[in-house]
């Protein structure tokens, strides 16, 4: 496996991820389970992260207690399907900055376009975390991750749910210094870039729209 993965193995994200494949599970199901999943994902995301210790004081004595240390996390929906992870990433983390970024394919240059970007300032001082659920060819998505390191940032995360051979090949070449974080990786893409065996559109399967 490439080493700039990390696959989340734990069995609740995999039992609820099996449950958001299945082709009968409503949106509302769906949109329920993208969220519980983000948290997780977002809790073994940040399971690194740096503390430093200040002095507090309990009801009974003083102590050292640990912190985060720096500025407040940077979580970056990359829309729109984003958003379902983005949910369950605040939940977990209600403090962090929030920023957006959208992009489409161009149907004859095949070129990202990005139609709305905004982002918290000092993104450069803070740990951002990119979140995407399906990471199939990786042109958006690295797309998104180089419009973020445009703009300062240079200490990023991608969060997927699911991600296709093909698009961590692509990713990891374009952006080496960024980890992959995903629940699974599956099989392949098929001839219209969907991940096979996949769990459909994940846009349309939060929003209801097919
Ligand atoms: N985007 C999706 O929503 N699903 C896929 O399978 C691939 C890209």
């Amino acid at each position: 496996m490439n080493e700039n993965v990390q696959v989340i193995n734990h069995p609740l994200v995999q039992h609820k991820l099996s449950l958001m494949r299945m082709k009968d599970t409503s949106t509302r199901g769906f949109r329920i389970l993208i969220r519980e999943v983000g948290t997780l994902l977002a809790y073994e995301v940040t399971k690194d992260l740096p503390v430093l210790y200040k002095e507090i004081e309990t009801p009974l004595m003083k102590m050292n207690a640990p912190f985060l240390e720096g500025k407040k996390l940077c979580l970056v929906s990359i829309l729109r399907a984003g958003n379902g992870l983005l949910d369950g990433f605040m939940d977990l983390v209600p403090s962090a900055r929030v920023g957006h970024i959208g992009l489409y394919r161009d149907p004859e240059t095949l070129v990202a376009v990005e139609y709305y970007m905004k982002l918290p300032e000092l993104i450069n001082q803070r740990l951002v975390l990119a979140l995407d659920p399906m990471l199939a060819t990786g042109h958006s998505s690295s797309a998104a991750v180089t419009r973020l390191k445009e703009n300062g940032a240079s200490n990023i995360r991608f969060v997927c749910l699911l991600a296709a051979p093909e698009g961590i090949e692509y990713f990891a070449k374009v952006h080496p210094d960024v980890p992959i974080y995903t629940a699974a990786i599956d099989e392949k893409l098929n001839s219209h870039a969907y991940i096979l065996p996949g769990l459909g559109d994940a846009g349309d399967r939060i929003f209801g729209t097919k």
